[in-house]
């Protein structure tokens, strides 16, 4: 039995550690079915490390907090070529060793995957073969959970190296593997597909695919999922270096039988490191797992431990994240979508496609010139991007032998797809508007946007409820919300007395959010979150703003005369008037206090970072704001303050390397009250 399990061990290792099958499928599968009937027979012989022991219990009361032996610490990014050229140059500089001995720093380059990472511990109890003991989340770095039981089914994890393995990789008994846990592409699709045949939401991309699994209390479930993990760091059980170089470390780590990331180089020049990582950009897209950038080491844990760490991260290695992805799928269709303005968006339907983190199904178009500007035919294949957290753009028309062109003109609709209203351009600007003022199209978007969390924050009030207040007549205007019963709430679908009650007391709450808030609710044309704050700011009250002449209205920071155009129209108009009256008599107090104008902040620049434990980022920004100080997004010599929380990455070195000084919130409300 024991020669049999050595003997799936070995091929699983093959396939699953190396990509490297030498058995199909079935021959593997029947070595299995054999192992499974001898252990049948003689329950006695199972060990814990058995191939077939992969699926054990579930874990009783979730998972256990673990403190980890050394802080699983992130790394710094870079994102150009001069960033890591300076980065480069601040190691060797570091290292004590000028430019004229550049050659003797070495790096190890290796993908960055996207996934999360996972401490593991091995021990051997006889001085025989190391049993995995313990596998670990990062948790908050410092503490993690305990997820063994979900670890044990990821099948490039090794549950046991026998003591010839651990000699010839020259492992002691005990150490520490930390590495990354992913999903590969296949099981992500495969994963989805199951959910959405279920009923239930898509996971948005591989890596909280892969952390939702790992936090899964189902071991089988996780065993489905098929994980991956690349193990990248090998250590002490005190969470030192276990080898003098880390381009040594992930050897050993391969002869012990883990799965090492293929794509790794040691490189000494410059020119070499962003070779590699155009190379990775290139390969990105086949790999069949999703990688976010390139990790950069120092090679020799010797010039690791000089350099040391800053805080979060350490300074012996560095991240070079990719940026803008993009792929390349065909239109299926293009759709005219209208916003709460009115105004009239072509949208690209794609065929779904995988883009950097997420799946991709439709792109923003902009406006019937940029059609024109594309030369896009329905059908066509094109280049859509994705940066950051932006809506995907179509980029330009692909046509190649693999991808042929469209056959279909898209027409721009003479009337409005949603109420049929004629639509109207208006001289000199791009876009199409519906202009009826109760297309259902503009009050369902309306409606949204007012109730969303940046404006009066409205919790509960999301899409479906809104479309079925719309569609049974319960609500004609945001002003009607205000008289929804328990009843009406009641009468939707999917709404029980819980819920209705909490959506009643959300509505009923709103009804104190400051002034600045019901502004930007309003959706009055140009007039988003900064300037309905400079707008309450400067009026004090709602009266005062809707008495306001264009000259008034021009003194505020940031309004022109074509913004002060607009909101003077909006308040000229008789059914805005009514509208508002209607909210104030709903109980709406449109509350603001006029800028005083010498506050204690005046002239401070601040910088937040990590998290407070009282105040969201959002409301220490408010706070600081109101008390006339300014908040910028990165520490310079300029900054008067960087306000720290936990969790603070790099701005809080930083502010140590300038000297800016360093506060908590505590002492960011002792400044605010002062
Ligand atoms: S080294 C202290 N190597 O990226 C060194 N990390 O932002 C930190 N990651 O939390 C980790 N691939 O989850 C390292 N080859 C790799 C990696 C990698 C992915 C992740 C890891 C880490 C994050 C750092």
């Amino acid at each position: 039995m024991e020669k049999l399990r050595e003997k799936i061990r070995h091929h699983e290792y093959l396939y699953y550690g190396l990509d490297a099958p030498e058995l199909s499928d079935a021959n593997f599968d029947a070595l299995m079915r054999e192992l499974k009937a001898l252990e049948a027979e003689h329950p006695e012989l199972v060990r814990p490390d058995s191939p077939t022991q992969r699926v054990g219990g579930k874990p009783k009361e979730g998972f256990a907090k673990v403190a980890h032996s050394r802080p699983m610490l992130s790394l710094d990014n870079v994102t150009s070529e001069e960033e890591l050229r300076d980065w480069d140059r601040r190691v060797r500089t570091l290292a004590g060793e000028g430019a004229h001995n550049e050659s003797k720093i070495s790096y190890v380059c290796e993908y960055k995957l996207d996934g999360l990472s996972m401490a593991l511990h091995y021990g051997s109890e006889e001085g025989s073969s190391a049993y995995l003991v313990r596998g670990v989340t990062r948790g908050d770095g410092t503490i993690g959970e305990d997820v063994t039981g979900n670890v044990r089914t990821i099948r490039s994890v090794p549950l046991s190296i026998s003591h010839a393995k651990l000699a010839e990789a020259k492992l002691p008994p005990a150490f520490e593997v930390r590495g990354e846990v992913v999903m590969p592409l296949t099981a992500f699709l495969k994963m989805n597909e199951q959910r959405e045949a279920a009923g239930l939401a898509p996971a948005v991309n591989p890596r909280n695919a892969a952390a939702g699994t790992i936090r899964t209390l189902e071991p089988n479930i996780v065993a489905q999922r098929r994980l991956d993990f690349y193990a990248y760091f090998a250590l002490t059980e005190t969470g030192e270096n276990l080898f003098e170089e880390q381009s040594d470390a992930l050897e050993a780590l391969v002869t012990a039988g883990f799965r090492v990331n293929p794509h790794r180089e040691a490189i000494r020049d410059f020119d070499k490191l962003i070779a590699f990582v155009n190379r990775a950009e290139e390969k990105r897209v086949d790999l069949g797992y999703e990688i976010d950038g390139v990790v950069i080491k120092v090679d020799s844990a010797e010039v690791q431990r000089r350099l040391g760490y800053t805080g979060k991260a350490p300074r012996w290695a560095v991240a070079y994240k990719f940026t803008a992805r993009a792929g390349i799928t065909k239109v299926e269709d293009i759709k005219v979508q209208v916003g709460r303005t009115g105004k009239l968006t072509p949208v690209a339907v794609l065929t779904p496609v995988f883009i950097g983190g997420t799946t991709v199904s439709r792109a923003t178009l902009h406006n019937a010139d940029e059609i024109d500007r594309l030369g896009l035919l329905i059908g066509d294949y094109v280049k859509v991007e994705r940066g950051g957290d932006v809506i995907p753009k179509v980029v330009e028309v692909v046509e190649d032998k693999d991808h042929p062109r469209g056959d279909k003109t898209f027409e721009f609709p003479t009337h409005c797809p949603v109420c049929g209203s004629e639509i109207v351009k208006t001289e000199g600007e791009v876009d199409y508007r519906c202009v009826n003022a109760d297309c259902p199209a503009r009050l369902i978007e309306s409606l949204l946007h007012f109730s969303a969390r940046k404006v009066m924050n409205i919790d509960g009030l999301g899409e479906a409820v809104v479309e079925q207040l719309l569609n049974r007549g319960m609500v004609k205007s945001i002003a009607d919300l205000y008289s929804s019963t328990q009843e009406q709430l009641l009468s939707l679908e999917r709404i029980g007395q819980k819920t209705a009650d909490a959506l009643l007391a959300e509505i009923k709450k709103s009804k104190s959010a400051p002034l600045n808030r019901v502004l930007f609710g309003l959706g009055i044309r140009f007039v988003g979150e900064k300037t309905a704050q400079l707008l309450a700011e400067e009026f004090g009250s709602m009266d005062a703003l809707m008495a306001a002449s264009l000259e008034e209205l021009e003194r505020v920071n940031e309004v022109g005369p074509r913004v002060a155009q607009a909101i003077r129209e909006f308040f000229d108009e008789a059914q805005n008037h009514e509208l508002i009256e209607k909210l104030r008599a709903a109980g709406l107090t449109f509350t603001a206090e006029k800028r005083k104008k010498s506050s204690q902040l005046e002239g401070m620049t601040f910088v937040l970072t990590g998290t407070l434990p009282n105040l969201s980022r959002e409301d220490a920004k408010a706070k600081i704001e109101a008390a006339g100080g300014r908040v910028s997004g990165s520490v310079s010599k300029k900054t008067h303050y960087v306000v720290a929380g936990e969790e603070a990455g790099s701005k809080l070195d930083k502010a140590r390397e300038l000297g800016v000084k360093v506060l908590d919130e505590a002492g960011l409300e002792e400044m605010l009250n002062s």
